[in-house]
């Protein structure tokens, strides 16, 4: 594990959102409510962008393509989609539920940092 600075804090407004790349990795940033949040920017179902995704106002990331939702704090899934009775065979192996990565935040001298493995 290791921290990276990737943003000053002026640059995530509250209600806003970037994705950062940290390493290979493709990281949402959202400023929720004043709190930031790090996330996966690829959706544990089909690993497409999580960008658009809404916030709901219980603190869930609603993915825009297939409408799984993810707690931003500890990317458990609160809702996982459900295919439609003729695709749940074909697509049941990648239909399977998994939890949303999420990586712990800080701030330090202005900036925003995220701990990723
Ligand atoms: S890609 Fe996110 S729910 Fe399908």
């Amino acid at each position: 594990m290791s921290w990276t600075k990737v943003l000053p804090v002026e640059s995530l407004a509250p209600g806003t959102r970037q994705v950062v790349k940290v390493g290979d990795r493709s990281i949402l940033l959202i400023n929720h409510e004043g709190q930031y949040h790090a996330v996966d920017n690829r959706c544990p179902h089909l690993k497409l962008s999580m960008a658009k995704g809404k916030i709901t106002e219980d603190g869930a990331i609603v993915c825009p393509w297939h409408r799984s939702s993810f707690d931003l704090c500890s990317g458990e899934v609160k809702e996982w989609i459900t295919w439609p009775p003729v695709m749940s065979k074909a697509m049941g192996l990648v239909a399977k539920e998994k939890v949303l990565p999420v990586f712990p935040t800080r701030v330090e001298d202005g900036s925003i940092w995220v701990e990723v493995a």
